[in-house]
C-alpha cells in the first residue's frame, strides 16, 4: 500500500443516490496520484453504487466497515468476509470503537473477524485506541497494547505484516478533539514497537493511521507527524470536495 494512506469511513451515511452524487464530484476533484493511497468504506447498501463509480479507477480501493467471524450461516443481518470479497471489498475494518464501545465487541472477536478476513483474502484495518477515562488514568498504552495483541492472536506474523493498523483515540472520534502530532506519533510508536516485537523488520511495512476529528484544516500537520502513515476520517470524508482536498493534502 502506497503511503500516505487515506481513508474515508462514511459510517451510517450516505445511501446509493448520494454515493453516486459523491462520487460524480471526488472524480472530478481528484485525478490519480501515485504517490498515496485512497480507501473508500462506504455503507454495505452503498457499496455497489460506489464499486460501480470507480470501476475505472483502480488507485481507489473498496473496503466494508464490518462482517461476521463465520463463513456463512444463521446470522440474520450480518455478512460475511466472503461476501464481502465476492462483492468486490479489498478491505475490512475491524474493531472501530463504534464496534467495540456501542455494539459491545470483545477483543476476541476482533482477533475473529481479523483472521477470518485474512483466510477471505481481505486486508484488515484493525483499528485500536483508549477511552478518555483510560488515558487520564494513564493506561492508554497499555489498552492499545492489550487491543493490538487480543486482535492480531490468531494470524500468522506474514499476514500481520500486509494489514494496516488505524489508531484512534476513543476521545477524539466525532468530539472535534484531536489528538495533537505529537500524542499521535507518540501513541504511533508505541504501536510500532510492538510489531516490531512481532514482525521484526517486516514491522515498517505496516501503515498505523491516525484517526479522530481529521479535518481539512488539521490534516496537513498530522499527516506531516512522524510515524503517522495516514488518516482514517469519518465526518470530514463526507463532503466530497473537502474530502478531496484532505486526500490531496
Ligand atoms: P471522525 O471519525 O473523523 O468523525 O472523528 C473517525 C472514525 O471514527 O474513523
Amino acid at each position: 500500500m502506497q503511503r500516505p494512506v487515506f481513508a474515508a469511513n462514511w459510517k451510517m451515511n450516505h445511501g446509493p443516490t448520494e454515493a453516486k452524487a459523491f462520487m460524480r464530484t471526488f472524480l472530478a476533484h481528484y485525478a490519480r496520484r501515485p504517490d498515496r493511497s485512497v480507501l473508500f468504506f462506504p455503507s454495505d447498501l452503498a457499496f455497489a453504487a460506489v464499486a460501480d463509480a470507480i470501476r475505472e479507477r483502480q488507485d481507489l480501493l473498496l473496503g466494508v466497515q464490518n462482517i461476521h467471524w463465520e463463513d456463512k450461516g444463521a446470522f440474520t443481518g450480518e455478512s460475511s468476509a466472503a461476501i464481502a470479497r465476492d462483492a468486490g471489498a479489498r478491505l475490512v475494518l475491524v474493531g472501530h470503537s463504534e464496534r467495540r464501545h456501542v455494539f459491545g465487541e470483545t477483543d476476541e472477536m476482533q482477533a475473529r473477524k481479523c483472521h477470518s478476513g485474512v483466510r477471505a483474502g481481505l486486508t484488515p484495518v484493525l483499528c485500536i485506541g483508549e477511552l478518555l477515562a483510560e488515558r487520564e488514568a494513564g493506561q492508554a498504552e497499555a489498552v492499545v497494547i492489550r487491543q493490538l495483541t487480543a486482535g492480531l492472536s490468531l494470524l500468522d506474523p506474514r499476514d500481520v505484516a500486509q494489514m494496516l493498523i488505524a489508531y484512534e483515540p476513543v476521545w477524539a472520534i466525532g468530539t472535534g478533539k484531536t489528538a495533537t502530532p505529537e500524542d499521535a506519533s507518540r501513541m504511533h510508536a508505541v504501536v510500532r514497537r510492538h510489531l516490531t516485537a512481532m514482525l521484526a523488520e517486516k514491522a515498517a511495512s505496516v501503515p498505523i493511521l491516525y484517526g479522530g476529528s481529521v479535518n481539512r484544516g488539521n490534516a496537513a500537520t498530522l499527516i506531516a507527524a512522524p510515524e503517522v502513515d495516514g488518516l482514517l476520517v469519518g465526518g470530514a470524508s463526507l463532503d466530497a470536495e473537502g474530502w478531496s482536498s484532505i486526500v490531496r493534502s
